[in-house]
C-alpha cells in the first residue's frame, strides 16, 4: 500500500514528515465537503442477537444516554486567564515558551491557543465519527452491529453538541481542520469495505480518541472541561469496546489477503497521523509566539527521550488494541516502532496476539 501523500512527505534527519506549505492547497482541501463513498448496504432477517456481549454493549450504551444541554452545569466558568492545564507537559506551545522564558501571560494565551485548536480538530473528528457510524448502520451485515451502530450515531451526535457548544460559550476560538487531519479522515470515509471502515474507525478511530480525552480529563484542573470530557471518555470506551468485539469476528473471518490489507491499512493511517508531528498546528499558531515550526519539530525529535513521549498516546490504547487483534504482527512491528509509535518492551506482540 503506497503512503499517504508521498508528494507531501519531507525528512528531517531520517524522519519522514507530512507538510503542507501551500495556503490554496490547504483551502482546497477544506472546501471538498462531497466525498464519495461507496455503501455495500446489506439487509438481514436474522433479529436474533448473535453475539451477547455486543447486545450487552448495546443496553449499556442506552442506560450511559446523557442530555449535553441539561446534564452538564453550563453555568460553572471556564476563566480564559487562569491555567486549566499544568503550563508544562501538557501542551507543546507553553511548554517550549516557558523553556524559552517567556512571561506567564504569553504562554497561558498559548496554552489556550494550542487547546482551542486540539478542541477544533476533536470537533471535526467527532463530525467524521457520526458520519461514518452513520454509514456501519447500512454496512454491517448483523443485527447487533447494526443496533449498536445505531446507538453510536447518537453518542456521535451528543460529542458534536457538546465540544461545540463549549468552543462557542467558552472558549470563543474556534480553527478549521489541518489538511492532514482532513486527507485522513476522508481516508477512513471512503474505506471500501465494512471490515476496513470498522477497523477504521471503531478500532484506529475511537482508540486515538479514547487516549486523547483521557490525557486531558486527567490534565485539566477546570471542573467543567473536566466533567464533559469525563463524559465523552466514557462514550468512548464503550465505542472501542464494540470495536474489538466486532473486529475480533472480522479477524476470525478474514482471508490471509484481508489480514495484510487491514494490517497496512491501520499502519498508513497512524503513520500518516503521526507523519505531521504537529506541523499542521504549528503552522498555524506558533509563528504568533515567535516559534518556527520547522525548528520546533527538528528540536522535539532530537530529544532522546522523544520516543518515549511521541508513543505516549498510541500506547494508551490503539496499540495495545491493534496487537491483540493480530494487527501488528512481527511483519510490521519494526516499521511501528521505527516511526516512534511503538515504544518500548510493554508486551510482547508474539504473546498479546488474539487468536
Ligand atoms: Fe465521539
Ligand atoms: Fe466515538
Amino acid at each position: 500500500m503506497e503512503k499517504l501523500y508521498a508528494d507531501h512527505r519531507r525528512n528531517f534527519g531520517d524522519f519522514e514528515a507530512i507538510d503542507f506549505v501551500d495556503e490554496k492547497e490547504i483551502a482546497a482541501l477544506r472546501a471538498k465537503l462531497d466525498v464519495a463513498v461507496p455503501i455495500d448496504l446489506q439487509w438481514t432477517w436474522d433479529y436474533s442477537s448473535q453475539v451477547e456481549e455486543l447486545r450487552n454493549l448495546y443496553e449499556k450504551g442506552k442506560q450511559g444516554q446523557w442530555n449535553a444541554e441539561t446534564d452538564v452545569d453550563w453555568s460553572q466558568p471556564f476563566p480564559l486567564d487562569e491555567w486549566f492545564m499544568p503550563r508544562q507537559g501538557a501542551l507543546l506551545l507553553p511548554s517550549l515558551l516557558t523553556m524559552m522564558g517567556a512571561d506567564e501571560a504569553t504562554c497561558k494565551e498559548a496554552a489556550l491557543d494550542e487547546f482551542a485548536h486540539l478542541l477544533s480538530q476533536l470537533l471535526h473528528g467527532e463530525q467524521a465519527a457520526l458520519q461514518l457510524c452513520g454509514q456501519l448502520t447500512n454496512a454491517c451485515p448483523t443485527m447487533d452491529a447494526k443496533f449498536y451502530a445505531g446507538s453510536q450515531v447518537i453518542d456521535e451526535v451528543r460529542h458534536v453538541e457538546v465540544i461545540s457548544k463549549f468552543i462557542d460559550r467558552k472558549i470563543g476560538r474556534f480553527y478549521p481542520i489541518d489538511p492532514t487531519l482532513k486527507v485522513l479522515l476522508d481516508k477512513l470515509l471512503e474505506a471500501p469495505t465494512w471490515k476496513v471502515k470498522t477497523l477504521g474507525m471503531q478500532t484506529l478511530f475511537e482508540g486515538m480518541a479514547v487516549g486523547i480525552f483521557d490525557t486531558i480529563a486527567k490534565g485539566t484542573s477546570n471542573p467543567l472541561l473536566k466533567d464533559i470530557v469525563r463524559r465523552v471518555q466514557i462514550d468512548e470506551s464503550r465505542h472501542a469496546a464494540f470495536g474489538i468485539l466486532s473486529m475480533r469476528q472480522v479477524v476470525a473471518d478474514s482471508s490471509p489477503e484481508e489480514m495484510i490489507e487491514m494490517e497496512d491499512f491501520a499502519f498508513n493511517i497512524l503513520e500518516t497521523l503521526n507523519a505531521n508531528q504537529q506541523l499542521d498546528m504549528l503552522r498555524a499558531i506558533g509563528p504568533k509566539y515567535g516559534l518556527d515550526p520547522d525548528t520546533v519539530v527538528q528540536m522535539m525529535l532530537a530529544l532522546p527521550e522523544w520516543p518515549a513521549l511521541n508513543s505516549e498516546i498510541f500506547m494508551h490504547t490503539v496499540v495495545p488494541n491493534l496487537t491483540r487483534l493480530g494487527l501488528i504482527t512481527e511483519r510490521t512491528e519494526e516499521q511501528y516502532r521505527k516511526i516512534g509509535v511503538l515504544h518500548g518492551a510493554k508486551y510482547d506482540i508474539a504473546v498479546a496476539r488474539v487468536h
